[in-house]
């Protein structure tokens, strides 16, 4: 059974609300290597492992359990990026207005009597406005609905850490090509953050593939290309970020059996697994969108949710 902390697993940078950042971090999020397929194929790896091979097994779901906190990390991002962009200024807005008249734009959706959501249609994704209001979906940035045929769980480890190391060195490698695309301050937190973290997941199923008598020496494919020329990874990797993994469990885990010692890429650097868990940061209720009717509670109905806060 899994339990619960109300925190997010990495503070998230204020900025400007900008759909179309948050339109290109739906790949990292339902995307075919995104953080909703991490997620789901680590726990069906270690929900379906056979035999005792509880090490692996650990290492496996501890890294799925870290994936459900990127899920909500991303999809929170997300809904940062797109919360109150219907009255979007920013460098990237397309509104009508023009000249002097864009700068006495009304600040509030629909004040003056201006149409309340007249910036939707020009958003990447206008699914964002109409199915839901300025939040994520569960799809990739091309709009495709993710998918269960995603997952890899083939039942044989070897292999499934094999794919597991690919799946993350891809995520990794298209997390970086979605930081190039945008200097927006709320989604360059979120994707330095998780670069960092797939780092950490490479080397993790590159350990386990050690420990099955992989030598990878000179060979390692991956990771084959340095992040830390972005200085938002930089930090966090000077930190150390990439060379922990916590094991998420309250029961004892046995990662540490193999996620600990030499770095696999063999470059000085030794991995850890961490017995502490991550600090967290705050996680701030979205506001009201009235223009989107979300959500939706007239007085009677707030009144009744009232009632209920003040239930002992
Ligand atoms: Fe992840």
């Amino acid at each position: 059974m899994f339990f619960h902390t109300q925190k997010l697993i990495n503070p998230i940078a204020a900025d400007e609300p900008d759909p179309a950042a948050a339109n290109i971090l739906q790949e990292g999020l339902g995307g075919q290597f995104g953080e909703m397929r991490t997620m789901m194929q680590y726990l069906f790896q270690s929900f379906n492992a056979r035999g005792d091979a509880k090490p692996f097994k650990d290492l496996i779901q501890g890294v799925g359990i870290e994936e459900i906190s990127h899920v909500e990390l991303i999809t929170t991002t997300i809904n940062l990026l797109l919360d109150g962009s219907s009255r979007y200024q920013g460098k990237n807005a397309k509104t009508k207005a023009k000249g002097a008249a864009a700068k006495k734009a009304p600040k509030e959706p629909g004040a003056g009597g201006t149409t309340p959501l007249d910036e939707a249609p020009f958003a990447p994704n206008t699914h964002h406005f109409i199915v839901a209001p300025q939040c994520a979906l569960p799809v990739d940035a091309a709009g495709n609905p993710w998918s269960g045929s995603y997952v890899y769980a083939s039942g044989n480890l070897v292999l499934d850490l094999m794919y597991n190391l690919m799946l993350e060195s891809t995520g990794r490698l298209q997390k970086c090509r979605i930081y190039e695309m945008s200097d927006n301050k709320t989604l360059r937190s979120t994707v330095a953050f998780l670069i960092a973290r797939d780092h950490a997941h490479e080397l993790a199923f590159a350990k386990a593939l050690e420990s099955l008598g992989v030598n990878w020496g000179k060979v390692l494919p991956i990771p084959n290309f340095d992040a830390s020329q972005y200085p938002e990874v930089k930090k966090l990797m000077d930190l150390g970020i990439h060379l922990k993994q916590h094991h998420f469990r309250l029961d004892g885990s046995e990662m540490g059996k193999i996620f600990q010692g030499n770095s696999p890429v063999n470059d000085g650097t030794e991995v850890e697994t961490e017995e502490e868990a991550p600090e967290g940061a705050p996680i701030e209720d979205l506001p009201e969108r009235p223009e989107e009717f979300a959500p939706g509670l007239t007085p009677e109905l707030l009144e009744m949710v009232e009632a209920v806060k003040r239930y002992k």
